[in-house]
């Protein structure tokens, strides 16, 4: 960004020096750079802003995802969410995401054909993952597999040339759901599927995952549209904490495959992409309707969390978490009702009208819903975040690119405000 303002400045006096500043207001941000020059004395460093956790903090400008927390507004390149969840399909949405509009019928032919060409992954991958221990988590397994792709194709090292960025890009959306089957299979101790290229990238998904001795896997197409939709929904979400991984690897020209390693890693968190596993414990938990208020009590008293509620960002209802509801009921319809959903539903209803959650702005996120989605289709909680880590490759991948095209773009290295012992000398080991 250029330094150009709206014309707007925002003034600051230094009450420790009685001097006056006027920092330059631009998009509704000021530059935190423009603080350093507020100096208490010749030799200060300056002033810097500090912001744990980064909630006021800008860290880029994009144009791939914008939302309005205030407004449940979520749209990729200015489409909105549930447009794009009721008429597109994941890998057109990948597309928009990565490539910045949406993609005329030649285009996405071009597209889907490349992307089915990378569904394979190279044999020693396959080894790789045998490796691991028969109960191995799948989100880790994933991480771990993940990052050694960058060992297969040292080419993905070139990061500032767009040919080899456009080539890892198709790379890693079209290998995802083959190393998340994988690890599925794994666990299961099953053979691992090769890849369907006849098929739709969730319908091969949904393939790799549960083909057994049939000769061909034929999808439920309920069930295809439904992890579609779910895709969709999964595919972006700006500056989320694995977002924020994602380039801050990216920023020091690490290779794709082991930023998104990093990414996947960060979403592996309970507080991230891990929430929808806790929101199934918590349901199994309460177990009955009747139970319900009683744990909204104990969230109250502070002795629990009620997962899958609150947002950073969503200070009303997720966007997503409609779309999801809705979604949950069709995949119920087919797969047989789940009590889950019956608990969730009640919790849901008696938190939205409780002053504890009203006063806080806590409203269900997109994680309330999708684990009894993913329970219901017969995935073990394990395997959540990994759904959740497919779609989001696309976003994730769109945000790294975005970044190394980007010029003001430079290595990610915050400050500290250092809080500990001042100079000291060493001290021998017997005179401690
Ligand atoms: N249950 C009960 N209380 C909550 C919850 C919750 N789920 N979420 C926030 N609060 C309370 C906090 O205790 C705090 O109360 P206080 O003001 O009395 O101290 C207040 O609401 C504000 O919460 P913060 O923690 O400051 O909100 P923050 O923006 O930092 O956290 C977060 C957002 C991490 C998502 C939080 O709401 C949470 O932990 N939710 C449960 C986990 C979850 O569902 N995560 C999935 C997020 S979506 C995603 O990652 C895809």
């Amino acid at each position: 960004m250029d330094n150009e303002t709206d014309g707007h400045a925002l003034t600051v006096i230094d009450n420790r020096t009685g001097r006056s500043y006027a920092i330059p207001i631009s998009e509704g941000t000021v530059r935190a750079m423009d603080f350093r020059q507020i100096k208490a004395h010749e030799g200060d460093f300056g002033l810097m802003v500090y912001d744990p956790g980064y909630p006021n903090t800008a860290s880029c400008r994009s144009a791939i995802t914008h939302i309005d927390g205030e407004t449940s507004v979520l749209e990729y390149r200015g489409y909105p969410i549930e447009q794009l969840a009721e008429r597109s399909s994941y890998l057109e949405t990948a597309y928009l995401l990565v490539m910045g509009e949406l993609p005329t019928k030649p285009q996405l032919e071009e597209w889907i054909h490349d992307i089915t060409f990378h569904t394979y992954v190279h044999e020693n991958i396959k080894k790789f993952m045998e490796g691991f221990n028969y109960d191995a988590h799948p989100m880790g397994m994933l991480v771990g597999t993940v990052g050694a792709l960058s060992t297969f194709y040292t080419d993905a090292k070139h990061v500032s040339d767009p040919l080899s960025r456009h080539i890892q890009t198709q790379r890693l959306i079209a290998k995802m759901p083959t190393i998340a089957a994988f690890t599925y299979r794994h666990n299961r101790g099953l053979p691992y599927v090769y890849p369907d290229n006849d098929l739709t990238y969730t319908g091969n998904f949904l393939s790799m995952l549960w083909k057994m001795s049939e000769p061909k896997y034929q999808p439920n197409r309920t069930i295809e549209r439904a992890i579609e939709v779910l895709f969709i929904l999964h595919a972006d979400h700006e500056q989320n904490c694995s977002t924020s991984a994602m380039r801050a690897v990216g920023s020091s020209d690490a290779d794709p495959y082991s930023a998104t390693a990093a990414a996947a890693a960060a979403l592996y968190g309970p507080l991230h992409g891990g929430a929808n596993e806790a929101v199934i414990r918590m349901l199994q938990q309460i177990g009955d309707k009747s139970r319900v208020g009683g744990f909204v009590k104990a969230v109250k008293n502070g002795e629990d969390l009620l997962w899958g509620f609150g947002h950073r960002v969503y200070k009303s209802y997720d966007p997503r978490a409609k779309i999801i509801k809705k979604t949950a009921d069709e995949v119920l319809e087919q797969t047989g009702p789940n009590p889950l959903l019956e608990i969730a539903k009640e919790l849901e209803r008696i938190a939205l009208e409780d002053d504890y959650f009203i006063e806080r702005k806590l409203y269900p996120n997109v994680d309330f819903y999708s684990g009894i989605i993913y329970q219901a289709l017969g995935f073990p909680v394990d395997m959540f975040p990994v759904l959740f880590a497919i779609p989001r490759t696309a976003g994730w991948l769109a945000q790294w690119r975005e970044m190394i095209e980007d010029p003001e773009q430079k290595i990610a290295r915050p400050r500290q405000v250092y809080i500990g012992p001042d100079r000291r000398d060493y001290v021998p080991m017997g005179e401690r």
